[in-house]
């Protein structure tokens, strides 16, 4: 689905052609390639990959824009290179429940990290898949020694389910239910107050365990066509 989404800190847009060279980047930076588990390849394979996952009906990837470095007004449509600090992906990849996702992030320019640009991207895209691809749980893969992820899917209610003596890697669950919904809403809400009144949060004002929450925010999704893209 070609769909750009934003939030308060982020906006998240398809990956397009124009993000692969940052991107190959990126994946130049050895403690990159192994938070994230992946290969290096060359700029013409990370072409193609850009492709393949833009065409993958069973994978969701969004390049994460950062706000505060986009020039000018945010353009659907436009890659804003300049604001490029990392990526989230879903993939819908288990036979047996098509309806389970695993999720992955990256926020890889060190200027962008340590200020909750990872965790407003995972909400926006757990809320994006739940709403359009009816998704009931998420996984997480995580290395045993990525302390900052894993207390990243930690603080957003995912659990240890596994862990890999092979790969060194705990696999963690989120499932979607009432009460990780309303969890899921509250920080959703927090992150949006904090926003707009960092002196004035206190709990009353986000949400009751008495009466929980759907999990569905206002996030503008702004959908384009193929055409805009050049995908
Ligand atoms: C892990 C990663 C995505 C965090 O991105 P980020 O934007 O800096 O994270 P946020 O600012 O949104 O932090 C959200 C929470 O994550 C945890 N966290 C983030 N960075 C952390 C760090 N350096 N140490 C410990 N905990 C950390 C904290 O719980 C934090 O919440 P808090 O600020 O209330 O303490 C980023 O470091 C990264 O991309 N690393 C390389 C790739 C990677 O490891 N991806 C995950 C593969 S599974």
């Amino acid at each position: 689905m070609k769909a750009s989404v934003e939030g308060e800190k982020v906006i998240l847009v398809p990956y397009m052609r124009e993000h692969v060279p940052k991107y190959h980047d990126w994946m130049q930076d050895p403690a990159i390639l192994e938070a994230t588990a992946s290969e290096s390849l060359t700029l013409e394979q990370e072409f193609d990959m850009q492709v393949s996952w833009t065409q993958d009906p069973l994978k969701q990837t969004f390049i994460v824009l950062d706000k505060e470095l986009v020039v000018g007004d945010f353009i659907p449509g436009d890659p804003h290179v300049e604001a490029m600090v990392g990526d989230v992906n879903i993939y819908m990849n288990d036979m047996d429940d098509p309806q389970m996702a695993e999720i992955e992030i990256m926020i890889a320019e060190l200027k962008s990290r340590g200020k909750g640009l990872a965790q407003e991207s995972v909400l926006m895209m757990i809320v994006f898949a739940v709403e359009n691809f009816n998704i009931h749980a998420f996984h997480a893969k995580i290395g045993e020694s990525n302390k900052a992820s894993l207390n990243l899917f930690y603080k957003l209610g995912f659990k240890k389910i596994s862990y890999s003596e092979v790969f060194k890697e705990v696999t963690l669950e989120l499932p979607i239910t009432e009460s990780s919904r309303e969890k899921l809403h509250q920080l959703i809400e927090l992150q949006k107050q904090l926003m707009l009144a960092p002196a004035i949060i206190g709990p009353s004002r986000i949400g009751s365990s008495c009466n929980p929450a759907p999990l569905k925010s206002d996030w503008p999704v702004k959908q384009f066509s193929d055409e805009l893209l050049d995908m």
